[in-house]
C-alpha cells in the first residue's frame, strides 16, 4: 500500500489537529501549544463491503458481562464489565487507582479467570508489595512491566486473559508513532490500538489515566470520546472516602457512584454511605444542615456546612468546596435580594463534609439554610433534612426522586423534611411515613419554618 507522509500540528493540551502551525489553539485557546507531528497515512484502498445486518436480527448475546463481585464497582459499570469494552479509570495521582485495579483483578481471578496486569510505571516488586498489603496472592493474576502497546497486544493474544488492565495509559507508547510517551499523540494512538484489539478479540480492557489539576499533560480527557466507559476516582487524600463516579457509559447509566473507604489493607466497600458521611456531624451548631441527595439510583445523606463571617476586607470572599462556587454566589445574591440580608461584606465558606461533591440542584435549599443558619447564629434542629432547587425569584422548585430521599432520611432517624411545596403535595398521598413534611414555596418560608424560635 502506498504511504504518504503528511505534516500536521497538534495541540499539546487538547489534541486539536491543524494542517498549519498556529500561535494559539483555536479549540482550547492555549498559546504556543502546537507542535509538529509526522503522520503516516495509508492511502485508503478499495475494500469489499462489510457485513450488514438488520436491527431486528442484531444480537445482544455478546453482552454477557463479567461480574466483578465488588458490588460498588459493578454498580458504576452498569452491572459488570462488557466483553470487548474499553473502560477508562481516571483520577489524581495517589488517589488509589492501582489499588482499586489490583482488587478488581483479584476479584475476577478468584472466579477462576486469567487476568493480565500490565504496568508501565511501577516495578514488579512495587506491585508485589502492594499485593501483600492487600493480601492478594491469586495464581491467575499475570503481571508484566511493559510500555509498548504492540508488545502488550502480543502478550494478550498469547495469554488470552479474561481482562487486561493497563496502568497507566500515559506511560504507554506505540512503536509506529514518533512522539514521546505521555504526549497527546502517543496516548491517543496507544488507546486506539488497544481499542481495536479489544473490539476484534472481545477482550475487555481497563485503562488507568492520571488527571492533572491544570490538565496540561495529555490527560485522559482527550480519550473520553474513544472509550466506552469513563469512571473517575475522586476523593480528598486527607479523607478516607473515595468515590468512583460514572462520567460516561455506553452500557449503563451515568451519574452512578460507588463509595469506598481507603483503609490500611486496601479499599473496602461502603454499603451505608449516609451513616458514614454523617458520622462526625457536629450537633447543635449553627451553619450545618443535612441534605438527602440522590446520586444515580442511590440516596445519600450529606452534611452541608456554611461559615459566614464579616470580612476584614471591604468585599467578602466566597469559597465553596464540594459545590459549584457559581451556584453559591447565585444563591447568595438571591438571599440578599429576597430576604434583605447583607452579605457583600461577609466572607462565605461552604463545604460539603466528607470530601464528596454534589452537583444536583437539590443542594440549593441546603446551601440557603446553612448560610442563614450561620449568618443568624441559629441552630437548625439536627432531626431536620432539607432539599429543593432555588430559582432566581426566590421560589423553591421541585426536584426528582423525593420518595427515595424521604425513605433514606427516615431510615437514618430524621423526623422533619423541608421540601418544595409541590413535592410535599405529591408525597402526602404516600401511605406510610412518620416523618413530618413541610412544603415551602419561597426562601422567605425557610425563615418562618426553621428559624422561628430562638
Ligand atoms: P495507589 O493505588 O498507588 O494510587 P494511584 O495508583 O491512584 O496513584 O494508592 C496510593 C495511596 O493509597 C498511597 O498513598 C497509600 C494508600 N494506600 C492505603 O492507604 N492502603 C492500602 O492498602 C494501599 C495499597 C494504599
Ligand atoms: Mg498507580
Amino acid at each position: 500500500m502506498a504511504k504518504k507522509e503528511q505534516l500536521t500540528f497538534l495541540c499539546g493540551k487538547c489534541g486539536f489537529e491543524s494542517r498549519k502551525w498556529l500561535g494559539q489553539c483555536p479549540d482550547c485557546k492555549k498559546w504556543d501549544s502546537m507542535t509538529e507531528q509526522v503522520k503516516t497515512n495509508a492511502r485508503t484502498a478499495r475494500r469489499a463491503p462489510g457485513k450488514i445486518s438488520t436491527l431486528q436480527k442484531a444480537s445482544t448475546k455478546e453482552l454477557q458481562r463479567l461480574v466483578t463481585s465488588i458490588s460498588e464497582l459493578d454498580r458504576v459499570l452498569g452491572g459488570g464489565i462488557v466483553p470487548g469494552s474499553l473502560v477508562l479509570i481516571g483520577g489524581d495521582p495517589g488517589i488509589g487507582k492501582s489499588t482499586l485495579i489490583l482488587q478488581l483483578l483479584s476479584a475476577l481471578a478468584g472466579n477462576n479467570n486469567k487476568v493480565l496486569y500490565v504496568t508501565g510505571e511501577e516495578s514488579e516488586q512495587q506491585i508485589k508489595m502492594r499485593a501483600e498489603r492487600l493480601s492478594i496472592e491469586d495464581e491467575q493474576i499475570f503481571l508484566a512491566t511493559e510500555n509498548c502497546v504492540e508488545s502488550i497486544i502480543a502478550m494478550a493474544t498469547e495469554l488470552k486473559p479474561a481482562l487486561l488492565a493497563v496502568d497507566s495509559i500515559q506511560t504507554m507508547y506505540s512503536e509506529e508513532v514518533g512522539s514521546a510517551p505521555g504526549s497527546v499523540t502517543q496516548v491517543r494512538e496507544s488507546t486506539s490500538r488497544l481499542l481495536t484489539h479489544a473490539k476484534t478479540s472481545n477482550l475487555p480492557v481497563i485503562l488507568i489515566g492520571h488527571v492533572t489539576k491544570d490538565g496540561s499533560i495529555a490527560g485522559p480527557r482527550v480519550l473520553e470520546h474513544m472509550v466506552d466507559t469513563v469512571l473517575y476516582f475522586e476523593g480528598d487524600r486527607g479523607h478516607i472516602f473515595r468515590i468512583l463516579r460514572t462520567v460516561k457509559n455506553r452500557f449503563g447509566s451515568t451519574n452512578e457512584i460507588g463509595v469506598f473507604e481507603m483503609k490500611e489493607n486496601g479499599l473496602s466497600e461502603v454499603d451505608n454511605p449516609s451513616a458514614l458521611f454523617l458520622a462526625e456531624r457536629p450537633q447543635n451548631v449553627p451553619g450545618s444542615v443535612v441534605l438527602p441527595s440522590v446520586e444515580g439510583t442511590r440516596p445519600i445523606l450529606v452534611e452541608v456546612q456554611a461559615l459566614v463571617t464579616s470580612s476584614s476586607l471591604g468585599t467578602g470572599r466566597r469559597t465553596a468546596i464540594g459545590a459549584d462556587p457559581q451556584r453559591v454566589a447565585l444563591l447568595t445574591a438571591v438571599l440578599e435580594k429576597k430576604i434583605g440580608v447583607t452579605l457583600f461584606d461577609q466572607d462565605i465558606f461552604l463545604n460539603i463534609a466528607g470530601g464528596i461533591r454534589i452537583d444536583e440542584p437539590a443542594l440549593d435549599l441546603g446551601v440557603i439554610v446553612a448560610l442563614l443558619s450561620s449568618l443568624h447564629e441559629r441552630i437548625v434542629d439536627p432531626g431536620v433534612v432539607v432539599c429543593g432547587e432555588v430559582g432566581l425569584a426566590g421560589e423553591i422548585r421541585a426536584v426528582g426522586q423525593m420518595e427515595m430521599r424521604l425513605g433514606e432520611a427516615q431510615r437514618l432517624g430524621f423526623h422533619t423534611f423541608l421540601m418544595p411545596e409541590s413535592s410535599a403535595m405529591q408525597l402526602e398521598s404516600l401511605p406510610s411515613t412518620n416523618m413530618k413534611i413541610i412544603g415551602i414555596k419561597t426562601v422567605q418560608d425557610v425563615v418562618t419554618h426553621l428559624f422561628v424560635a430562638r
